[in-house]
């Protein structure tokens, strides 16, 4: 099995749902539901990174930055089928490399992979994060 990565913000939709169901997030993304939804978040992202087996994607990563200060990368999400094999990592890596001497913070929805982001030597912050209600 060869993997192959891509800078690249085409990316069908669908591909996108079908990985993310494949970890049961769907519901967590509820807001992103739609194709049409997913499409938009991707293109309005500054960096989308992908993985592919094939032309089937296996793992997305997405960031905003000001590309000075600050970065925040969202839904990094492996394929169940493809977890464990470094994919990820290359994935979160190469992200921060695109701009190396920024901030970069990940948006977690939990802490299920907290011992994955801490390999990668990031640790949870003492900042707080507001969320309008
Ligand atoms: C968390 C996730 C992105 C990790 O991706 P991955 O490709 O499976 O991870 P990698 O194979 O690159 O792992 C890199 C290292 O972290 C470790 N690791 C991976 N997931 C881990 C976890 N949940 N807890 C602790 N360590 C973990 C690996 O064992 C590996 O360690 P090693 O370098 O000593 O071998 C992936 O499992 C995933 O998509 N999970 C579901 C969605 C999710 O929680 N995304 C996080 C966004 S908040």
């Amino acid at each position: 099995m060869k993997i192959t990565y891509k800078s690249s913000k085409k990316i069908n939709p669908r591909q996108i749902l079908d990985l993310y169901k494949s970890i049961n997030w769907i519901k967590n993304s509820e807001r992103l539901k739609t194709g049409r939804s997913i499409a938009s978040a991707y293109q309005n992202s500054q960096i989308v990174l992908s993985a592919w087996d094939g032309k089937k994607l296996i793992g997305v990563i997405r960031a905003l930055t000001d590309k000075k200060v600050n970065g925040v990368i969202f839904g990094l999400s492996i394929h169940k089928d493809y977890q464990k094999q470094g994919i990820g990592k290359k994935l979160l890596d190469n992200c921060m490399a695109k701009y190396p001497k920024i901030r970069w913070y990940v948006w977690a929805g939990n802490s299920k992979a907290e011992g994955f982001y801490r390999k990668s030597k990031l640790k949870p912050t003492k900042q707080i994060l507001f969320e309008r209600k």
